[in-house]
């Protein structure tokens, strides 16, 4: 029998933390293991009883690192990693400028598989065991990006952007390959191994309402897939699309019109909706994805977490690569920490560490699988240094308590913290 214990500081969160001492929302052994059997988590908890219980495992000791489930990352772009630090433009213009030319490439399928190795290798250095990621407009980019996740294990969310329109001509689909090709990819990869798909036009400004008809349709045919788009990132974004949509009420209501709303439904950023706007998200459980590191690079607006988190809106949190500038979750934390302070809210570590994890599981309805050690998941679990560098070591030496070392970890760690990383029960970091 091939069974792991896995040993070090294990901490698993149950609930969303309430404050920086809420000790019910979380498991923490200090001298801790988790079982591993067949790529499954069959158990956590004390170090000594589980040994016990298991006597013929393999032990991997990783003490003193902590132990958690591995890192979520709700919200990235796959042919944006030759884009990040691009200087100088705002959100439309930044698209014009470079992201547009960029994604072009992608309609090389060497060029897709190059990048698609590229861009799980750095996930995995930075503790991201699951992503939902964009495509580009190609079919083949969609593809690379599902065979490469597949070659390793890994449980991915992924689409093809759907666009039809205001981008460069070689980036635009039409309404009707963009229901082929999409359904295609669905048909292949959408509960095939570890993968989902996601349905994905871009964004209002470049989808034609004939599109988004179309998108309707898809989610109507595949209600099971999950369906990810841009919402209210930027003043002049949202001036542009209620000039092409004239009949909706706001942002969110040219969505609406198609039903693109709903529990698998995820919108990027939305930072300047009105009250109405977070009413209907709130009640159709749609999931609003905070992406500190890019509202900051892109100068968007500071996301408003108290306000969306008291009309009951579900929120998950992401780095946006390369509207985000890190692909580290840690760095996103430490960023949405500080857009926080500026909206005199306040983001406890625990909380932090929380969304990473669990909670962005549970933003994708996934909590039975991942972002928790509980019995029966899958085992994607990172393991992190909180003495990484001598700066975090010094640090170290006046901290007293878990929440502390996990603000530390937060405040001053990258992927120089990710000791380790497994996916399904394997080590899977590219470089130890
Ligand atoms: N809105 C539409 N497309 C994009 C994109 O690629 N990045 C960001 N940040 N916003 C978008
Ligand atoms: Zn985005």
């Amino acid at each position: 029998m091939n069974i792991k214990l896995l040993r070090g500081r294990v901490l698993n969160f149950i609930s969303e933390p309430t404050s920086i001492d809420d000790e019910s929302s979380y498991a923490f052994f200090e001298d801790g293991a988790v079982v591993i059997h067949d790529g499954l988590i069959t158990d956590y908890g004390d170090y000594s009883s589980l040994v016990t219980a298991h006597q013929n495992s393999e032990v991997i000791d990783h003490r003193p690192h902590l132990i958690l489930p591995g890192f979520i990352d709700t919200h990235l772009h796959f042919p944006q990693m030759q884009v990040i630090g691009s200087f100088g433009t705002k959100l439309l213009d930044w698209l014009n400028k470079y992201t547009f030319i960029e994604e072009q490439k992608f309609s090389d399928p060497e060029h897709c598989k190059r990048i698609a190795k590229q861009l799980f290798d750095t996930l995995l250095r930075h503790g991201t065991t699951t992503g939902v990621a964009y495509c580009s407009v190609h079919k083949t980019s969609a593809e690379a990006f599902f065979q490469e996740a597949e070659n390793r294990n890994l449980r991915m969310i992924a689409g093809k952007v759907m666009m039809d329109r205001n981008a460069p001509e070689p980036l635009c689909d039409t309404p009707q390959s963009s229901y082929d090709n999409s359904k295609a990819l669905i048909e292949k990869w959408h509960g095939r191994g570890r993968a989902s798909y996601a349905i994905t036009p871009r964004f209002a400004i470049t989808s034609t309402p004939t599109q988004l008809e179309m998108t309707k349709a898809l989610m109507q045919e595949y209600p099971d897939c999950y369906m990810q788009t841009h919402l209210s990132e930027n003043h002049a974004e949202i001036e542009l699309t209620k000039e092409l949509y004239q009949s909706a009420r706001d942002y969110l209501d040219v969505y609406e019109m198609y039903d693109l709303l709903g529990e698998k439904s995820l919108f990027g950023h939305c930072i300047h909706l009105n009250d109405r706007e977070r009413q209907a998200m709130a009640e159709t459980k749609s999931v609003a994805v905070f992406c500190p590191t890019s509202n900051l690079f892109l100068g968007s607006g500071l996301f408003d977490q108290d306000g969306l988190q008291a009309h009951g809106v579900r929120t998950a949190v992401a780095t946006d690569i390369g509207g985000g500038t890190s692909y580290s979750m840690l760095k996103t934390l430490d960023e949405a920490y500080k857009i926080l302070q500026l909206r005199n809210q306040t983001l406890n570590p625990l909380k932090s560490f929380y969304m990473m994890t669990l909670g962005n599981a549970r933003a994708l309805s996934m909590q039975d699988k991942i972002g928790t050690l509980g019995k029966g998941t899958e085992a994607d679990i990172v393991i992190l240094n909180s003495n990484a560098t001598p700066a975090m070591q010094l640090r170290m030496e006046t901290v007293e308590t878990l929440s502390e070392e996990l603000f530390v970890l937060q405040t001053m760690g990258d992927d120089r913290a990710i000791s380790s990383v497994y996916v399904a029960g394997k080590n899977q970091h590219p470089d130890y």
